[in-house]
């Protein structure tokens, strides 16, 4: 799918990426990560040199939601960065990656897509990076999910034993997500469950993830050649260490204890604190009031949704029912 030879500042080269929009990009990035601006410019020196780095993409029992957040990366305004033509985070993820495999995006099917992913395996041994979208069922031997005659377990232990990292992308790779829920009945589970020990994991998890920690994770390992400092549950300290209620912007609201209390009530419509119609935001640690959904427009508190806890574990379990207040409050 890509040319592997390049690095990252020739492909961005070749994209008519001026050397501004990428210092640009650095910024935006250093931001998300946390990093000091002093930073910024090593960030970017490190990046620019980096060979494009290839991806082998596995998806297993999911919704294709981490997909189609990989896919609507899509252009700025990102809220961390202002300015009037920021160059599209998108375009600096598919231009820095080289995915050798990914079932849901790439032309190949069958036979051929099978045998992608066995020449990636053997050509970029210890080079590639392994991204995991979904659970593993574990129930029944794997049979719950196979591809080619192999199940995803099989799969997914031979995929990461070589892999430079591997990334659990969105809940479901993470700790078994909505296939995970009770009574889980393939015996669903995350990356860190199919293959135990694994080396080199770093979980991101979201309903689905978000494409800004996927991007600013990949840069990290390109850039620095480690993982991000991880934090709990093996989730890089930038995007998982923060509880969303400390950041959000209704908070005043709920310090004055101004509550929505029906949809659509009068306090909803003035912005009011969600946490009577079963807002998680106190209970969840992730980074999505600063970085945000749909290229930085919003996020769910914003849009007047309550927290629903999604990348904290086994939230299909623990956070429902959904719009129940906490007994606490
Ligand atoms: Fe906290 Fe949720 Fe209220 Fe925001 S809406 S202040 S996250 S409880
Ligand atoms: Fe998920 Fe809550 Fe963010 S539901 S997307 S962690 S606001």
């Amino acid at each position: 799918m890509a040319d592997n030879s390049s690095t990252v500042a020739e492909a961005l080269t070749k994209r008519g990426v001026s050397r501004r929009d990428f210092l640009k990009y650095c910024a935006m990035l250093g931001a998300v990560l946390a990093l000091p601006s002093t930073e910024i410019e090593a960030l970017a020196r490190a990046l620019a040199i980096a060979p494009r780095i290839p991806v082998i993409w596995l998806e297993f029992q999911d919704c294709t939601g981490d997909t189609e957040s990989f896919l609507r990366a899509g252009a700025q305004p990102n809220p961390l960065v202002s300015g009037p033509s920021e160059p599209s985070i998108s375009q600096l993820i598919l231009e820095t990656l080289s995915v050798d495999y990914h079932e849901t995006l790439m032309a190949p099917s069958g036979f051929m897509a099978e045998k992608s992913r066995r020449d990636a395996l053997e050509s970029q041994a210890g080079q590639y990076l392994c991204v995991v979208e979904g659970s593993i069922p574990t129930g029944a031997g794997g049979a719950y999910c196979t591809i080619g005659g192999r199940s995803a377990l099989d799969i997914v232990r031979e995929v990461t034993s070589n892999a430079r990292a591997t990334i659990a992308l969105g809940t479901c790779a993470w700790d078994g997500g909505l296939a995970g829920a009770l009574p889980n009945p393939t015996g669903a589970t995350g990356v860190a469950g199919a293959v135990p020990g694994l080396r080199n994991l770093v979980n991101l998890p979201g309903c689905p993830a978000n494409v800004v920690n996927l991007v600013a994770t990949i840069v990290y390992i390109i850039a620095y050649n480690r993982l991000p400092e991880l934090g709990d549950f093996g989730r890089p300290k930038f995007a998982y260490e923060k509880e969303i209620h400390e950041r959000c912007e209704r908070k005043r609201y709920y310090e004055a204890a101004q509550f929505v209390r029906a949809w659509g009530d009068e306090g909803h419509r003035k912005g009011w604190c969600l946490r009577r119609m079963g807002c998680r935001g106190p209970d969840t640690d992730h980074n999505c009031p600063t970085v945000r959904w749909i290229q930085g427009t919003n996020w769910p508190v914003g849009a007047g949704h309550g927290c629903v806890g999604c990348a904290e574990a086994r939230f299909w379990d623990r956070m429902t029912p959904f719009y129940a207040a906490d007994d606490d409050d």
